[in-house]
């Protein structure tokens, strides 16, 4: 079970049955919805409702399971071809977390093994609880592995939301810092706000003021002036996808962000999971960026904030290049460049 802390669960699984905190009500309400079908999780995944690219991956699989489950009693071919399509349709619904096609990709795999529906489910649904188990040990790890890095005391620049509500387990980057403040390590993190979605200050803050961490809110422009006072003794972030060059797509922002570190001669560290390595991509370059539509950055909460018909471009990630990268915490150790060379060591 994913949960935020002890009492919040951000996915719930059983018998065909996909229940989610739908988190672009947070933090004002703590709100369930449930996705009864492939394309009800696709629009949730969409909207941002469950977002994160490790979380991304292990709802997928649950999706799957789930509609595998609801779909039992076909016969073997319809219920594969049906399956594939439902495979194909969860791993079409964003482009750049290269965990949820790695997901599908463990879990379409099973479907193509199939020689009984009900069988398949079963096991599908064992899939998804490990996948879901084995993301809460690698961001234990990862916390464990970060947390060697944060000086006795520090301020922690970070972005986006890594969490339990982008996870499977207590978070990447968020669960370094919960791994140093457990330590006893004096630690004060300065959240950017994340335009356009807010993810930092929705339900980063939500999360660290849940856990009693100290954490100031600033506007993403505001990173770099906390940088220029002194303030900040490192930068920490997620990732949706890391090429085998180091090169790193995160939120939109991330980018600036790394730019404005290395200006300021501040380290700047990706902490994710080896499931977020792309070994198929070389560079950068090579990892699709999702591009939102306009209204993400024209509206805001429904309401027009651009004037109407004005141009806008709205990708929902950047791509930092790995030259910006101080190391990349993962389960595995702390990755230190060249990339090319230590990321492959961790293929196997
Ligand atoms: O669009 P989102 O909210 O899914 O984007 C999330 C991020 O960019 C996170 O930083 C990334 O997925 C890492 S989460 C551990």
């Amino acid at each position: 079970m994913t949960r935020s802390n002890d009492t919040i669960e951000v996915l719930n699984y059983s018998a065909g049955t996909l229940t989610y905190l739908d988190q672009t009500c947070l933090p004002s309400e703590v709100r369930y919805r449930v996705a009864r079908t492939p394309d009800e999780l696709v629009d949730a995944l969409r909207r941002l409702a469950i977002r994160g690219a490790p979380l991304i991956g292990v709802a997928a699989a649950y999706g799957i399971a789930s509609a595998a489950r609801n779909a039992s009693r076909m016969d073997l071919h319809a219920f594969r071809v049906y399956m594939l399509e439902v495979c194909d349709r969860i791993g079409g619904a964003r482009p750049t977390a290269v965990n949820l096609g790695w997901a599908v990709g463990i879990c379409r795999e099973l479907v193509l093994r199939c020689s009984d529906p009900s069988a398949c489910a079963s096991a599908l649904e064992e899939t998804a609880r490990r996948i879901h188990e084995d993301d809460a040990r690698r961001c234990a790890a990862i916390g464990e592995q970060g947390a060697e890095l944060i000086p006795p005391s520090a301020g922690i620049i970070t972005y986006c939301n890594t969490g339990a509500l982008a996870t499977g387990g207590e978070g990447t980057a968020l669960g370094v810092i919960l791994a140093a403040h457990r330590r006893g390590k004096r630690i004060h993190v300065f959240v950017c706000e994340t335009r356009p979605h807010l993810q930092g200050s929705r339900l980063t803050m939500w999360e660290l003021t849940r856990r009693g961490i100290p954490a100031t809110l600033i506007t993403d422009g505001t990173a770099a002036v906390v940088m220029r006072e002194g303030r900040a003794d490192l930068v920490i972030t997620g990732a949706d996808r890391i090429a085998q060059n180091g090169d790193t797509a995160n939120k939109i922002g991330t980018y600036a962000l790394a730019v404005a570190a290395h200006h300021h001669g501040i380290p700047f560290y990706i902490a994710a999971p080896v499931s977020s390595i792309d070994f198929q991509a070389t560079s950068g370059g090579e990892i699709p960026i999702e591009i939102r539509p306009a209204s993400d950055i024209t509206e805001f909460g429904g309401v027009r904030i651009a004037p109407e018909g004005v141009d806008a471009f709205a990708p929902a990630f950047d791509t930092t290049p790995a030259a910006l990268i101080h190391a990349v915490i993962t389960e595995r150790g702390i990755i230190r460049p060249p990339y090319d060379e230590t990321l492959r060591g961790l293929r196997s």
